[in-house]
């Protein structure tokens, strides 16, 4: 059996890029966390909006433009109704999750944080969840408290309720650790920071291609993921802010669009969420985001997720039984982020190995130096993996692994 799912090679037939050989080997593709492949679907929609639609949004007094402006409206009700938010508007368009947690830090972040008051995040951020935070705190002689995690990759929960106080006016979390496959359990997270009267931001980077959310029943105040990593084109994003939120904080950049009125001695801003959105949005780009979401409600995704959950599981088995892998990152709950380290290689050299033999991975310190720091090393290599992957291919990675222990060690 190669999958779980009945129809894996005919959704396989569906991501073009997965049809191709690479180094003289097919392509097994396992670098899903860095990025995901496209849908036949999202690239139809990208080339059917630019060769017929192709216009800019909300601007011209002609059919195209109205057109596309209505495509890319209803794009962003595309998003509303993935993530369930209560309103379209409060879904801003950003280029991805790092400009969306960059877009809170500079806009919330000035607006609310005073000296002394606390920012927690976790040991295992992604640096884009680590530096806008630093840079917002030095800025305004606020704290970043990092609530530590252990070495098998899991969130210290009572170090956490420890750090809560009335100076917390944020935590930023991470939803599924990119370098160690960690799903935090946010719903705990987002409870206890309201009780003390804390927002709480999600960065869904990985998480939103492995199930569904609900912003409104995880009550987060905001919620940021990449289109990218969902099988949308790179560039577009979007980050959910509750609107009472959104609607007390001052504007992101300046520009067109973003402004209701401009003269030079005043300018007041447009209403949400526009007030965030200055310039040109990237239309092709939310267009392409909808059509990977529409893509996705035509699969069954808890079907999908028991498949790569099951990927996992023959990683984890496959690793102890060639030995001499060391699992970099062992939580109870993880998605399908396999990081390992092979005894006495470098990651690099993995790498390289690999992708001889047409196997995709990532190496290096995934952007968490901290918690590969932690944990005394320099970096991993990775295979993240999604729906399209199968378990042939994870044997294959073995196959491959082994190779590289008898040209390495
Ligand atoms: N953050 C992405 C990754 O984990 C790029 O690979």
């Amino acid at each position: 059996m190669t999958s779980l799912i009945a129809d894996i090679e005919q959704i396989r037939a569906d991501f073009p890029a997965l049809n191709q050989h690479v180094n003289g080997k097919p392509l097994i593709y396992l670098d899903n966390g860095a990025t995901t492949h496209k849908p036949q679907a999202v690239i139809d929609a990208l080339s059917y909006y630019y060769q017929h639609d192709n216009s800019n949004v909300h601007r011209g007094a002609h059919t195209l433009s109205d057109r596309a402006t209505a495509r890319f409206e209803n794009a962003r009700r595309t998003v509303q109704q993935f993530l369930n938010a209560a309103h379209a508007e409060e879904i801003v368009w950003t280029r991805g999750t790092t400009e969306g947690i960059n877009l809170v830090a500079s806009t919330w972040g000035r607006a609310n944080l005073q000296q002394g008051d606390q920012i927690l995040i976790s040991a295992m951020e992604h640096h884009s969840n680590i530096v806008p935070w630093q840079m917002l705190c030095e800025q305004q002689g606020a704290e970043l408290v990092v609530i530590p995690v252990s070495n098998e990759g899991v969130l210290d929960l009572d170090a956490f309720d420890a750090l809560l106080n009335e100076r917390v006016k944020l935590v930023s979390l991470i939803h599924v650790s990119n370098a160690l496959g960690t799903i935090n359990p946010i719903e705990h997270v987002i409870n206890k920071a309201h009780a003390i009267g804390a927002k709480v931001l999600i960065d869904g980077a990985q998480s939103v291609a492995h199930w569904a959310i609900d912003v409104q029943a995880l009550d987060v105040d905001f919620f940021v993921f990449s289109g990218h990593k969902l099988f949308a084109p790179t560039g577009i994003g979007a980050l959910y802010g509750k609107a009472e939120l959104l609607n007390a904080m001052p504007p992101y950049q300046g520009g067109g669009e973003m402004i209701e009125h401009v003269s030079f001695s005043k300018t007041t801003y447009n209403v949400l969420p526009y007030k965030f959105e200055a310039g040109t949005p990237n239309i092709a780009g939310a267009i392409g985001l909808a059509a990977a979401i529409d893509y996705l409600a035509t699969l069954d995704r808890v079907a999908l997720a028991k498949h790569e959950d099951a990927l996992l599981q023959r990683c984890q088995q496959a690793a102890s039984a060639l030995g001499g892998i060391r699992e970099i990152g062992q939580a109870a709950h993880k998605a399908s982020i396999f990081g390992f380290l092979l005894d006495g290689a470098h990651p690099a050299d993995v790498g390289t190995l690999l992708d001889q033999q047409g196997i995709a991975v990532r190496t290096g310190h995934h952007c968490a130096m901290p918690i590969m720091a932690q944990m005394g090393i320099p970096g991993s290599v990775r295979a993240s993996l999604t729906f399209y992957n199968t378990l042939a291919e994870v044997d294959a990675l073995f196959v491959g692994l082994e190779k590289a222990k008898l040209f390495l060690l």
